[in-house]
């Protein structure tokens, strides 16, 4: 046992300052989340009730394995957007009879449940989740199809919908839908795509053209029921698998449904027999991080509250002391960690993150990486001694790494910085962000400083005066805006993370995601890296 032994003074002016800084950006956080479960607002949540419907998180609940966790992702979708926070649709892993799924529930209050860019990216997002980590997909529809006045921004991408749906069958993945309500034009593909498929008695509405557009194309007379209802698709065009007279009755049937699926995970999972608890209270991971990211904290405060009984076992502690690597579990599964200390990756760094990276794929290992990076560093010593080329291997490595990749931004994740530690772009299986974190190409200051270099530098060779206020006022105005849209509900609203969490949620969070990924094999790249510049 490496038990981690603790710096951290919760009664220090410091730890109170930081804590109060994170409780008003988790305050902030809580109103927008509120917004995505708030829906279409009173209005339309009223309505949708006086039609005797369930909201989209309640048939989520009654889906679920009762009194387990759900773990939502993608909460603030379209944040930051003209469009409704939460793009219209609620998605996560959760348990449907003992098995791990991927759901995502449209949401019929907002806009009818239609699909804008967001939601479209979010349910692909979905779709790549449940094919990496092979977890069954069970779509609880009920839309309006393409949000029409957007559809120039879904109508072609969107097509990946409907393929993505038939490669997870293909790939042996399950796909299950139960229609709520509308499912038309497009979004009668929805389960049209799918393995399984509940309809409901009066309620499933699921054609290719409703009775008006059937009138004008071809002049015949129809109704909602013989086109798309429940009971014609059950008894005669064949596309129900599955007949429920009520919404209780069909998310029965889907966990019936799942149960029958006799879904066994491929990963090895837990290597402990006992779990055991972090020797320090979560509560505190609210005062470790500064409010001014200048300011350098310890990561090992945060994997102590984080990881099985504050066991880390570190690697090359001397070596590179900017990066902390080193192995741990979480809710027993085993995993490799590396976290940012001062800020800055140097050579030894970004090699020391190379090599431990290859261990992990020896070993079969996931890897967490937590986040707070200002980048590599920069400077003609640096230069010289090689940065690009020991950037780039790490970066080789993180690329071509083949097991499961986990990232939380805790603090900074700036320029290649955010790159080396499995950005985005890097596709972690799961990326999720503190509400401390900022993301950028570089910090706000620095972004408004080169610009206005190279503004003065160009000045200069045009022969013309530098107008200074105007210098200033530019300046200013960048630095606000690089400032925004590096805050973590801007960069959630654009789905570059799945989701900001609370601190003290992390080590749960993790503990889900590592189940889940577990679901499909883990096998680390035994070589398969690009050529390593030396
Ligand atoms: N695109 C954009 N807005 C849509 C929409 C869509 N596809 N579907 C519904 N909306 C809007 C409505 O205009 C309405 O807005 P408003 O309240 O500001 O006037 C709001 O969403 C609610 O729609 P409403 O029709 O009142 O809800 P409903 O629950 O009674 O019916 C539908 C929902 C989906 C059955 C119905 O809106 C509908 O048929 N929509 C069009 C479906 C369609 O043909 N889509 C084409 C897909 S390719």
């Amino acid at each position: 046992m490496s038990v981690l032994q603790t710096g951290v003074d919760p009664n220090s002016a410091d730890f109170a300052a930081h804590r109060a800084a994170m409780l008003e950006k988790l305050t902030e956080l809580d109103t927008e989340q509120a917004k995505a479960v708030a829906g279409g607002g009173p209005k339309y949540v009223e309505r949708h009730r006086k039609r005797g419907k369930m909201l989209p998180r309640e048939r989520i609940e009654l889906l679920l394995d009762p009194d387990t966790p759900f773990l939502e992702l993608s909460t603030l979708a379209a944040w930051g957007t003209d469009y409704p926070v939460g793009a219209g649709m609620v998605t996560g892993i959760g348990r449907i009879s003992g098995t791990e799924c991927l759901i995502t529930a449209n949401d019929p209050t907002v806009r009818g449940g239609a699909s804008n860019p967001w939601t479209l990216k979010k349910a692909l997002r979905c779709h790549q989740i449940a094919l990496e980590n092979r977890l069954p997909l069970v779509n609880l529809v009920e839309s309006g199809g393409a949000d029409l006045p957007s559809q120039k921004e879904i109508f072609i991408p969107g097509g990946a919908l409907f393929r993505d749906l038939t490669r997870l069958s293909a790939a042996g993945i399950p796909t299950l839908s139960v229609v709520f309500g509308n499912s038309t034009a497009g979004g009668a593909y929805v389960p049209g795509m799918s393995d399984h498929v509940v309809m409901i008695d009066e309620r499933s509405k699921v054609f290719l053209g409703g009775p008006p557009l059937v009138k004008m194309a071809t002049g015949e007379e129809s109704d909602d029921e013989s086109l798309g209802g429940a009971r014609m698709h059950a008894r005669v065009s064949g596309l129900a698998d599955h007949f429920a007279v009520d919404e209780a009755d069909a998310l029965h049937r889907a966990r019936q449904i799942v149960a029958r699926l006799e879904w066994r995970k491929q990963g090895p999972g837990t290597s402990a027999d006992v779990v055991e608890p972090p020797k320090y209270d979560e509560e505190e991971l609210l005062g470790i991080v500064p409010a001014d990211l200048r300011q350098p904290f310890d990561p090992r405060e945060v994997i102590a509250r984080v990881v099985d009984g504050s066991d880390f076992d570190e690697v090359k502690p001397l070596y590179g002391p900017s990066l902390v690597t080193g192995w741990a579990r979480i809710h027993g599964y085993p995993v490799g960690i590396l976290a940012n200390a001062q800020g800055v990756l140097f050579s030894q760094e970004a090699q020391k993150a190379t090599q431990f990276i290859q261990w992990a794929n020896q070993r079969d290992i996931p890897l967490l990486f937590l986040h707070n990076t200002t980048g590599y560093m920069v400077g003609k010593e640096y230069e010289q001694g090689g940065i690009i080329k020991h950037g780039a291997m790490m970066i080789n490595a993180v690329s071509n790494s083949r097991v499961p990749h986990l990232s939380v931004l805790v603090g900074a994740s700036y320029g290649a910085g955010h790159y080396g530690m499995c950005g985005r772009a890097y596709d972690p299986r799961f990326l999720f962000a503190w509400p401390s974190a900022k993301s950028a190409v570089m910090g706000p200051q620095q972004l408004a400083g080169v610009l206005s270099l190279v503004a003065r530098a160009a000045a200069v060779s045009r022969g013309q005066a530098y107008d200074e206020e105007a210098d200033a006022g530019l300046r200013a105005m960048v630095e606000q805006q690089i400032e925004s849209e590096s805050l973590p509900m801007f960069l959630s609203g654009r789905l570059y993370d799945d989701g900001v969490i609370d601190p003290r949620d992390t080590r749960t969070v993790l503990g889900l995601c590592l189940s889940a990924v577990h679901s499909a094999p883990i096998q680390g790249a035994r070589g398969g890296y690009g050529v390593f510049r030396m």
